[in-house]
């Protein structure tokens, strides 16, 4: 069955290593047939959430603060598979990716029971380091996202050792992100 794959790429660098794994996925999921719509979230007007706990009112766009993030509501809401990519910053994800997560809370405010849209999610990331223990503080959070919100974890993908933009050229960690997308 076709299914609808919503990626958020939190990447500042559109040429960079999170891009190519971004594209690598991309192509295996294009490949099986799947619909994939990638979200460049560097060349949104994007605002981090106020935390003013009165969204949910307008169902269609329903943060009050009104921003690109109406181009993403929909396609979230209606997503089979959501992919969060970002290179690492700071042990974390990066900011661009941390502010569309938080004004996701918005559509979660639709529902008088905080109720959060089932998600089928996929982590792709890049960075410098490159032992289990650099990537330890996002594999934990993205774990305990993935609990707390009861989504399904459908696969990671860590490319270790990549600093300047082409260095994920030959990295193996493309043919893993093209897998995963073509078997999803
Ligand atoms: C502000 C900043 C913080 C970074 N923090 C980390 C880090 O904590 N750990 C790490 O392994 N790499 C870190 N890196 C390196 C990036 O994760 C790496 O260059 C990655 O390949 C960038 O992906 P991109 O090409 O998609 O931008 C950092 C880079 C920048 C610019």
């Amino acid at each position: 069955m076709s299914k609808r794959i919503v990626i958020l790429n939190g990447s500042p660098r559109m040429k960079g290593n999170t891009a190519g794994l971004v594209e690598a996925f991309k192509q295996g999921a294009e490949e099986a047939g799947h619909t994939v719509e990638v979200f460049n979230l560097q060349q949104m007007d994007i605002r981090p959430c106020l935390g003013c706990l009165g969204g949910g009112r307008d169902s269609k766009n329903p943060c009050l603060q009104k921003d690109d993030m109406a181009k993403i509501y929909p396609h979230y809401e209606t997503a089979d598979v959501l992919v969060l990519a970002s290179p690492m910053y700071y042990w974390s994800i990066t900011a661009q990716l941390k502010t569309v997560i938080d004004r996701l809370f918005a559509v979660t405010e639709k529902s008088p029971e905080y109720h959060t849209p089932m998600q089928h999610c996929v982590l792709l990331m890049a960075a410098e380091g490159d032992t289990p223990d650099n990537f330890e503080p996002v594999e934990h959070y993205y774990h305990a996202l993935l609990r707390h919100l009861g989504w399904e974890n459908l696969g990671e993908v860590y490319a270790g050792g990549v600093m300047q933009i082409g260095d994920i050229t030959g990295h193996p960690s493309l043919e893993k992100a093209y897998s995963l997308g073509k078997n999803i």
